[in-house]
């Protein structure tokens, strides 16, 4: 197939050169946006009498038509074109003659391509946003049924505190309820059309920005006809979002391989989300925990890669910028397909109480709790603090927990210890009283369970 712009006489041409040209392998997933954009440009065109209505009417059947025979699978989107805009228009010709040369009127590609791309990725943050709100409730199913399952939490990588299961758990409910949030914004930012702005300049032709921003669902034009067509921040922020998501997937992910370990056995996966080994017949390896760690780097590199190509380009398009939808196609794809597998894997997660109890009475985790005990007998914090640190020291040296050792032996450490001391170290106690805001106690699960529950049920 020619491109647009060869000259009618044959030249010769360099098949390779031709080949590293095209992006048709790339674009012509944005068919369905690239006829939406000319459908609503033709009915611009014809209602501002640039092209006659015969024309416009022409046009949109034949789009119409092209749509149809793509999506049956009738219609083969021709390989051999430069672009996606190059096939749509030259098909469209191939079939309704010189009305279909009318189409290109008062447009560019630069501005077409600019158009499909914001609207394709419009999509696409709208299927990611349903994705990351199942996840978030499927969360939020695990967090309720484990709001009182002792956990324990850790900094460092050391154990630190108790928590639950569920206060763990809506941890990663909120990075994914803000991941929601931040797609929300780009949306704002990438719901703005650049058609109309032709190759940078705009035109001469009396054209209506806005009715075919309405058409095509765009809250508002764009500004400048020569950023319209230059700008790519609202891919560079998509793939921001992106790398954020998977970076919390990766923590996620990188949880789940240490609980699921036999040094750690916290928790267990459906057979679904695990493999076997080919050698080792007791393995059950993480590999889809793995998998989603292991892309993260690959989305990463796309914002490194878009970021680095737009960096030192002149206003307004260059063809570096073609480069673009590779990246962000395939970043979309492996989110998508991320939180596709992740999110059932979640809801198959199963708690090993018994194990995690255990951990969480190992550690000396309520050494805290002893210590404000203390403080709430009169010590200042500072002081418990040590006189605590102590009672851990003595009790590691003689193979104790802090509610094995016996009253006679806290007073050897203070006279403030008294034998309610035990009820305010037990784990559920310790639990009980963390009712901060925030915090892991019942009641702030609740609040926190209602505030996911409604942000993964917001339109
Ligand atoms: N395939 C091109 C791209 O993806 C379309 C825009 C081409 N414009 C141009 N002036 N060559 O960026």
């Amino acid at each position: 197939m020619k491109a647009l712009w060869e000259s009618t006489r044959e030249e010769a041409a360099d098949p390779a050169a031709k080949r590293f040209n095209a992006s048709i392998q790339i674009d012509s997933r944005m068919y369905r946006q690239d006829m939406a954009a000319s459908r609503a440009h033709a009915a611009m065109l014809t209602r501002q009498g640039i092209i006659s209505e015969e024309d416009g009417h022409a046009i949109e059947t034949g789009l119409a038509g092209i749509l149809a025979e793509i999506d049956q699978g009738d219609l083969r989107i021709d390989p051999a074109a430069e672009d996606i805009h190059t096939f749509v228009e030259t098909e469209l010709t191939r079939r309704i003659g010189d009305a279909g040369k009318r189409l290109h009127t008062a447009r560019s590609r630069n501005d077409q391509v600019a158009t499909d791309l914001r609207l394709y990725l419009r999509d696409a943050v709208d299927l990611l946003q349903d994705q990351l709100r199942t996840l978030m409730s499927v969360l939020a199913d695990q967090a309720e049924q484990h709001d009182k399952t002792i956990f324990p939490g850790y900094t460092h990588l050391q154990r630190a505190q108790p928590v639950t299961f569920g206060h763990h758990l809506l941890a990663y409910a909120m990075m994914f309820q803000r991941d929601l949030e931040r797609l929300g914004e780009t949306r704002r930012r990438l719901n703005v059309s650049p058609l109309g702005s032709g190759a940078l300049a705009g035109t001469t032709y009396p054209i209506d920005r806005a009715f075919t921003a309405s058409i095509l669902g765009f809250e508002r034009t764009a500004e400048n006809s020569i950023d319209a067509v230059a700008d790519r921040d609202f891919g560079i922020e998509l793939l921001s979002d992106l790398s954020l998501i998977m970076m919390h997937l990766s923590r996620f992910a990188e949880e789940l391989i240490l609980w699921l370990s036999r040094e750690f056995s916290f928790v267990r996966l459906d057979d679904a989300y695990t493999t076997g080994s080919s050698i080792m017949p007791q393995k059950k390896n993480p590999d889809i925990c793995e998998l989603v760690r292991g892309k993260t780097g690959r989305v990463y590199g796309h914002l490194v890669a878009l970021l680095t190509t737009m960096k030192a380009l002149p206003l307004a398009y260059n063809k570096d910028m073609q480069e673009d939808k590779e990246a962000l196609f395939d970043g979309v794809d492996t989110v998508s397909d991320c939180l596709t597998v992740f999110t059932p894997m979640i809801r198959s997660l199963k708690v090993d109480q018994a194990k995690a109890k255990q951990a969480a009475k190992d550690g000396f985790l309520n050494a805290t709790d002893l210590a404000d005990y203390l403080t709430r007998k009169g010590l200042p914090f500072r002081t418990s603090y040590h006189v605590v640190r102590d009672v851990v020291r003595y009790c590691i040296d003689h193979d104790l927990t802090l509610d094995q050792l016996p009253l006679d032996a806290y007073h050897g450490f203070s006279d403030r210890f008294e034998a309610d001391l035990y009820e305010s170290i037990r784990l559920e106690s310790c639990l009980e009283r963390r009712a901060s805001a925030g915090g892991p106690s019942p009641d702030s699960i609740a609040v926190q369970l209602a505030f996911i529950r409604s942000a993964a049920g917001a339109p």
